[in-house]
């Protein structure tokens, strides 16, 4: 056999890469019995938009399993298998009853657990429906989205309720944007600050109102965290330097500062605008769920449109694939950067450089833990409920530093080390007093 050619070394030679090469099975396969999909049924995902679910069931594709969402005439969600247990008519044509669902074709019964109720047809000794249930998954719906943990009854954990989902002022708004690619591609782009630069700065122009600055090279630092990471990057405008914040928790879940910022004067800590997952319909499709944070406080710019937030659409540039093929191809956002990768991006063809070092760190942390789920080890999952959440960092901190004759990205590097110290130091603190505690210190150490 002979040896693979991973990249062109010379000029006109695309030949030399002109025969495919297979994708990374491992880190972006999702489908049941596969070792990634194995591992992402260990956590919750969102699956659904609640204000989408009307009184039918609605069909869904989650990790390659066809399932039906429904709410029951008591109010209850089911999710379940699509094809009935009986002979496997598609339970979207079902009818939602007071209690479970029942299937058009032979009128078989179903419990939001997947308990047969009824199988009418049957004689009345039958045992049949003790015998069997029809597959469900438990779900969890928590301001206007739907959760589904579709893992080993066994290894459920309790839903995990992060900090982000209650921060007083903030009205969380949903959306759920789907890319017609593998999942991974638009989970590195919140892993990668540096297309910041380039995407979203000096290849087209600036296209985020106010983050004018993310045309500088980021000085970037990475604090691990056992669920997945927390990064950090800084830049300057003048004296002032902004420190971005963003939470990534593996596989899927990110999080990062305030959209329409303004980088015109200090600020001791503002929170997060976007709360998202990316949720694998299969190996080459993926939804984003998520929530757009509005709020006054920090949003100083407050250009955000909660009528352009919802099914297919967020009110910030580049996310969706509705615009003109020309406008696309003149201005590309985010969408077009991880969808234009391909079905599935081959990993092996890419040559990675340092700017790639978040990438790196996410595919090293998936490949760890999908190979610990399938040793039957444990992987750390964020825990949290509404009295004591999951702490969580997104979030922006402006500090007047003037240049001195130090080496400046040396002094950046330090700082934003400096203010995670005072952001981790503060989870010895619950809500509006953690928040006091890093606004306090970071006044104390860096404003006087
Ligand atoms: S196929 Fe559903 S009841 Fe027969
Ligand atoms: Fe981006």
């Amino acid at each position: 056999m002979s040896e693979e050619v991973r990249w062109a070394r010379r000029p006109f030679d695309g030949h030399a890469i002109s025969v495919p090469l297979e994708e990374d099975q491992e880190l972006t396969h999702v489908l049941p019995g596969t070792p990634g999909g194995e591992y992402l049924r260990r956590f919750w995902h969102p699956v659904a938009m609640s204000d989408r679910l009307g009184h039918r069931p609605e069909p869904l594709r989650i990790l390659g399993e066809d399932l039906v969402l429904f709410r029951d005439g008591s109010g209850r969600l089911g999710l379940l298998h699509k094809h009935c247990l009986h002979r496997r008519a598609s339970l979207e044509y079902g009818k939602v009853e007071e209690r479970g669902i029942r299937c058009c074709y032979h009128g078989w019964k179903f419990d939001v657990d997947g308990t047969v109720l009824e199988t009418p047809g049957e004689p009345a000794d039958s045992d049949i429906r003790h015998r069997y249930c029809q597959g469900a998954y438990p779900v969890h719906e928590v301001k206007g989205l739907i959760f589904a943990y579709m893992g080993p009854p066994e290894e459920q954990p309790p839903f995990p309720y992060l900090d982000s989902f209650d921060i007083p002022d903030h009205d969380l708004v949903p959306y759920s944007i789907h890319s017609p690619c593998n999942w991974l591609q638009e989970s590195e782009n919140s892993m990668d600050p540096y297309h910041s630069v380039f995407l979203h700065g000096r290849v087209n122009g600036p296209q985020f109102p106010g983050l004018e600055h993310f045309v500088e090279l980021p000085v970037v630092v990475y604090h691990k965290r056992a669920e997945g990471f927390v990064y950090s990057h800084a830049r300057r405008r003048d004296d002032l330097v902004m420190i971005r914040f963003h939470d990534h928790l593996t596989p899927n879940f990110a999080q990062n500062g305030g959209m329409f910022q303004v980088l015109s004067e200090p600020k001791t800590y503002g929170r997060t605008s976007l709360t998202k997952w990316v949720v694998p319909i299969d190996n080459t499709n993926s939804r984003k769920f998520g929530w757009r944070h509005f709020n006054d406080k920090d949003e100083v710019l407050r250009q955000g449109n909660r009528d352009e937030v919802g099914w297919e659409k967020v009110d910030f540039y580049g996310q969706t694939a509705h615009r003109s093929r020309d406008e696309m191809r003149d201005n590309p956002g985010d969408w077009e950067a991880w969808s234009s990768q391909g079905p599935i991006n081959v990993h092996r063809r890419e040559c990675l450089g340092q700017t790639d070092k978040g990438v790196s760190l996410l595919r090293a942390k998936l490949r760890r833990d999908i190979r610990a789920v399938a040793r039957n080890e444990a992987v750390t999952r964020p825990v949290g409920t509404p009295e004591a959440p999951y702490h969580t960092y997104g979030g922006d901190t402006i500090l007047r530093l003037p240049k001195d004759n130090q080496d400046d990205r040396a002094m950046m590097d330090r700082v934003q080390r400096d203010v995670a110290e005072i952001y981790f130091a503060a989870d010895a603190y619950e809500g509006e007093d953690r928040t006091d505690y890093i606004k306090r210190e970071v006044s104390a150490r860096f404003c006087t």
